[in-house]
């Protein structure tokens, strides 16, 4: 046995809600790292300002929505023609909503189209994603790495422990931990790998807003380290997953031991 170096330095990398948070950690980590990466988000996020700071030659911004197959193919299509290929996908792209099913006090039901959309974005566009890259990444040549290519989902632990107001959410998150292993071995005949990551608490704007205190209470909930998570913890273990190719089909949770209060 000879264990073949998979560093990412090299590798072309796409991923999705590059623009912010945990998206932007890994752009940034894997362009440090010597990854070229198309940095995919809808056209009214920070990308190209990100973009521009990180360098034409290492990071590239298409705008769009993953939930669009057009979108997706025409960032797919950079990907080709920009860097001649596609290695890695990272989906962070999603969006929560806090909605209870039925709120007695005010007498009001979850809107149907509120929950459609969640699922719609983070169920459908991860998959629209993922089928869409293995397509490409299945055009490249298996004997340089043993593999052709890895793709990498978040979900979150609200996968297991949904609080209350987050049916939608969790059921989003849920679907991705389910599909997370027939993908794999549905593409286990194309030599790529599939893999997610449920994240915990972590730092980013999605949480930065709120004030310092309350963000040190929410990190408290967490056993050990009893603090969020930094973005770049998240980018490291999503580089861990690219180099460790025993790593298929499950999904790790990054939660500091945390298990979600109602
Ligand atoms: N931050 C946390 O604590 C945490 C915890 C668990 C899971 N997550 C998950 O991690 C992922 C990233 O979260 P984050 O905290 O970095 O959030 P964020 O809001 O900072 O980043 C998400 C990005 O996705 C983009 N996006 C949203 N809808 C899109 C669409 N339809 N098409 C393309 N791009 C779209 C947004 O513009 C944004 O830039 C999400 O899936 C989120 O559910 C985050």
């Amino acid at each position: 046995f000879k264990m073949v170096s998979r560093a990412v330095g090299g590798l072309v990398s796409l991923v999705t809600g590059g623009a912010s948070g945990l998206g932007r950690a890994t752009v940034e980590r894997l362009v440090r790292n010597g990854s070229r990466v198309v940095m995919f988000d809808l056209p009214s996020s920070d990308g190209e300002k990100v973009a521009k700071e990180l360098g034409e030659n290492n990071c590239v911004f298409c705008p769009g929505d993953v939930t669009s197959t057009e979108d997706v193919s025409a960032a797919l299509d950079v990907a080709k023609s920009k860097f001649g290929k596609l290695d890695v996908t990272v989906n962070c792209a999603g969006i929560g909503i806090a909605v209870r099913t039925y709120n007695m006090h005010k007498k009001k039901l979850h809107p149907l189209d509120q929950f459609e959309r969640v699922l719609d974005v983070n169920v459908c566009g991860t998959f629209n994603v993922i089928r869409l890259s293995a397509q490409m990444m299945n055009q490249n040549d298996i004997s340089e790495r043993q593999e052709k290519g890895v793709i990498i989902n978040t979900a979150s632990v609200a996968a297991y422990e949904g609080q209350i107001g987050q049916a939608a959410y969790s059921a989003s998150k849920g679907a991705i931990v389910g599909m997370t292993l027939p993908i794999a071995r549905d593409l286990s005949v194309c030599s790529i790998r599939v893999m997610t990551i449920a994240p915990g608490l972590f730092e980013t704007p999605l949480l930065g807003s709120l004030p310092e205190k309350v963000k040190n209470e929410l990190g408290k909930q967490a056993p050990f380290p009893q603090r969020l998570g930094h973005p770049d913890e998240y980018a490291q273990l999503v580089q861990t997953i690219i180099e460790n190719q025993m790593l298929n089909g499950e999904v790790i949770r990054l939660d500091g031991a945390i298990r979600m209060q109602p």
